[in-house]
């Protein structure tokens, strides 16, 4: 189960700050070794506070691991032919890092793996750096010798992934009296990107855009919506419209009931624990706007069944030889990509999946 992960613990923030950083993946910068630590170090105490305001750090690997053990007992029952299943978590940027999660996996005696993205929307950033980390480590033996790998690299309209996502809006708009339930905004917020991977031709957007779509669906189109980006950092062009500035927005335009709807990430982390629920949403409700946040998918045993259903079918048709061990999509490299990585990493996932 592949993702960015977030620090357990708050003194785990400077290290997580640093991976991140240090990831020309996720964020490019000039001189980027040099660079990365200065950053990392100078938003470390800023960072740690907020760890600190939402209970001592990233329930991340807390939930990543309730639904990779549940996810794991039902595809036993979903998949026996490859029974018994077990999850494994590699993060990208804290701990367990895939070197940590490969040498468990090898200690194992792991044979066949599956790469499960749990990032729903595919993104070079995300997505494509941790299978970049994976090529890298499975290219030097880390995993062991004979692993046969294949990958789930996204899933964002996958109809349980929508469902769940579905039903926690459907709850959140409860708490709305019924006589204006009708006129509350759903305002859809995924991560930002730079506008310089969105430039290269990146899927990213046109992938959360086509989640916000198909949970519309769902719903009926029953309510108005937009779809607005988060958390950028630093001076450069990032996608938006900021969440922050469009809560403002909806403010002044006289549109004052809304639910906040994370769309791109599978549970809570500070994006929605401390940016929209103690951030946005307080500073909206300043405006006189009255904000309730969907719930992340967390525990729900709808989005569980999602992940199972996800990886019993990938399994089935692998076996059977109707998929071959990458997507389809994976074959073809951004447009505008210059990382000689991406092309490597698919020629290893296609001979590591014989
Ligand atoms: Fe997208 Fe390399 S950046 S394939």
């Amino acid at each position: 189960m592949l993702n960015m992960g977030g620090p357990s613990t708050v003194p785990e923030t400077h290290d997580f700050l640093k991976n991140l950083f240090s990831d020309g993946d996720l964020i490019p910068l000039p001189f980027q070794s040099i660079l990365a630590p200065i950053i990392a170090r100078r938003r470390t105490p800023q960072i740690e506070k907020q760890y600190e305001d939402i209970g001592g750090g990233s329930p991340i690997l807390k939930y990543t691991k309730i639904q990779g053990e549940r996810m794991a007992a039902l595809l036993d029952e979903l998949h026996p032919a490859t029974a018994p299943h077990k999850a494994y978590v590699a993060f990208r940027y804290a701990r367990p890092l895939t070197d940590e999660t490969a040498r468990e996996m090898k200690a194992d005696g792991v044979k066949r793996a599956v790469a499960f993205t749990q990032y729903p929307q595919y993104s070079c950033s995300t997505t494509g750096s941790s299978l970049n980390e994976l090529y890298r480590k499975g290219k030097t033996g880390d995993f062991g010798d004979g692993v046969e790998w294949s990958v789930i690299d996204r899933w964002g309209t996958h109809s349980g992934f929508i469902e769940a996502v579905a039903q926690n809006i459907e709850r959140a708009l409860e708490k709305f009296p019924a006589e204006h339930r009708s006129d509350v905004v759903l305002l859809f917020s995924a991560h930002s990107l730079p506008m310089s991977v969105v430039n290269r031709g990146d899927p990213y957007i046109l992938e959360v855009s086509a989640s916000v779509n198909a949970v519309m669906d769902r719903l009926g189109h029953a309510n108005p919506y937009r779809l607005v980006w988060q958390s950028q950092v630093g001076p450069s062009a990032w996608m938006g419209m900021q969440t922050g500035e469009a809560l403002k927005g909806l403010a002044r335009l006289g549109r004052k009931r809304v639910v906040l709807v994370p769309i791109a990430f599978t549970s809570d982390h500070i994006e929605t624990l401390y940016e929209l629920d103690l951030e946005y949403a307080k500073e909206a409700r300043e405006h006189g706007v009255e904000v309730h946040r969907a719930e992340s998918l967390n525990e729900s045993p709808v989005f569980i069944r999602a992940l199972a259903d996800l990886a019993a079918a990938h399994l089935k048709n692998h076996s059977g030889g109707k998929i071959g061990p990458t997507s389809v999509q994976l074959g073809l490299r951004c447009p505008g990509c210059t990382n000689a990585t991406c092309g490597a990493q698919k020629a290893w996932f296609a001979r590591a999946g014989r």
